[in-house]
């Protein structure tokens, strides 16, 4: 049986394009103009202001957030034979970047409310090889940081964050991408922030680590064809900088525009049989994701699909369970949080143009279909 036509996509880019085309259209006829097509001036600008954003002195536009995670690793001095402590409920990109620099992921669980790294569990995973340890920011929640940098600090370990998810996040009042040593963004087009193609950057305050990274993303050279480490090509584009400089200018708006989304949506799932995304007190969350939790929810997204809603799981497997990972050496059961998470969680519509009538369309076909067992018949959907 074929799905319904679709009455709320998960995602919508066209609006936002929409809604900022001639900003757009004019940044992107004067890099053709300019022909600086691989860095220059736009992503040099793009560097400055994202900084600025985060409270950084520096950043470095790359091609993409794995690349970031790659770089701020070998920046990090991580290599063959030491251990990076990240999260197996992730997008698998955290895990994998720590496997291109040669070194072994060492995973623990998360806390079941925010999503993310579990404090309480880093110091135990310790060993005399552990560089440097790599939280994830899932959803857009800021992890908590300040017990992990304490840790950090005690142990002599560098902390890179991966906010891949979080542009604009804050913990405890402070932008994520400025707490731990370096931190890492992606802006696939489907982020907050996000380009029209691939693109990513790194955001530090230590200036060392800076000038190797610039290095490293341009094959190694201090100069021009002068190479002094073994780089590579992860240069950001200079048509995805100028997009990026104008929507980083919109991006503080949008964020209010998906909070004032989830104030709908909370508001409106009250009294609904299904767990919210919990704010943690220290954060600020820009809400990448508005992913709910239940125990029937397989039988959730059946239901929504059969009523034109579209949702997303993030992420259905974690990382340790992936097939391309089993050398990693963690059985079923190595992280119950993870994995009870990886069978529960869903994701609603969430876009900042999501208007009041979508919003009260996904909140009453989840209504209609929470609480039904497995298999048996759904509702009518609701027009
Ligand atoms: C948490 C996390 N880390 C890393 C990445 C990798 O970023 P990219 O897709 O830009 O390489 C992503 C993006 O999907 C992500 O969500």
């Amino acid at each position: 049986m074929s799905n319904p036509p679709v009455k709320v996509p998960y995602l919508d880019l066209k609006a936002q394009y929409r809604s900022i085309k001639p900003e757009i259209d004019d940044a992107v006829s004067k890099v053709l103009e300019s022909s600086e097509f691989v860095l220059g001036s736009e992503v040099a600008g793009f560097e400055r202001e994202f900084a600025a954003y985060c409270e950084t002195t520096e950043c470095i536009a790359l091609n993409s957030g794995t690349s970031a995670l790659h770089l701020a690793l070998l920046a990090a001095g991580v290599g063959p034979g030491d251990e990076v402590i990240t999260v197996p409920f992730t997008f698998v990109a955290s895990v994998a970047a720590v496997l291109y620099a040669g070194a072994t992921p060492v995973l623990v669980d998360i806390d079941p409310r925010s999503f993310n790294m579990d404090p309480a569990a880093v110091e135990a995973a310790i060993t005399s090889r552990t560089k440097a340890i790599l939280p994830v920011h899932l959803y857009g929640q800021p992890a908590d940081m300040d017990p992990i940098m304490e840790v950090a600090r005690r142990h002599g370990l560098v902390v890179i964050e991966d906010a891949a998810q979080a542009h604009g996040a804050k913990y405890k009042g402070r932008q994520v991408g400025s707490i731990g040593d370096i931190a890492c963004f992606s802006f696939y087009p489907t982020k907050n922030l996000g380009a029209y193609g691939e693109g990513g950057a790194i955001t530090t305050s230590n200036a060392a680590y800076a000038r190797k990274i610039r290095m490293l993303r341009d094959w190694g050279q201090d100069r021009k064809y002068h190479h002094v480490l073994r780089g590579y090509n992860y240069r950001m584009e200079g048509l995805q900088g100028a997009i990026l400089r104008v929507k980083l200018r919109h991006l503080e708006q949008w964020t209010e525009a998906r909070r004032a989304v989830v104030s709908q949506y909370n508001h409106q799932l009250t009294d609904c049989d299904i767990e919210r995304p919990v704010e943690m007190p220290w954060a600020r969350h820009v809400y990448h994701t508005y992913t709910v939790r239940t125990v029937e929810r397989d039988s959730l997204q059946t239901s929504l699909v059969a009523q034109g809603i579209q949702t997303a799981i993030h992420y259905a497997e974690p990382a340790h369970l992936q097939p391309a990972y089993a050398d990693l050496g963690y059985a079923e059961g190595a992280f119950p949080h993870a994995e009870a998470a990886a069978r529960q969680v869903l994701s609603l519509p969430i876009y900042p143009e999501l208007t009041a009538e979508a919003i009260a369309e996904v909140a009453r076909a989840v209504k209609n279909a929470v609480g039904r067992k497995a298999g048996a018949p759904i509702a009518q959907p609701v027009v």
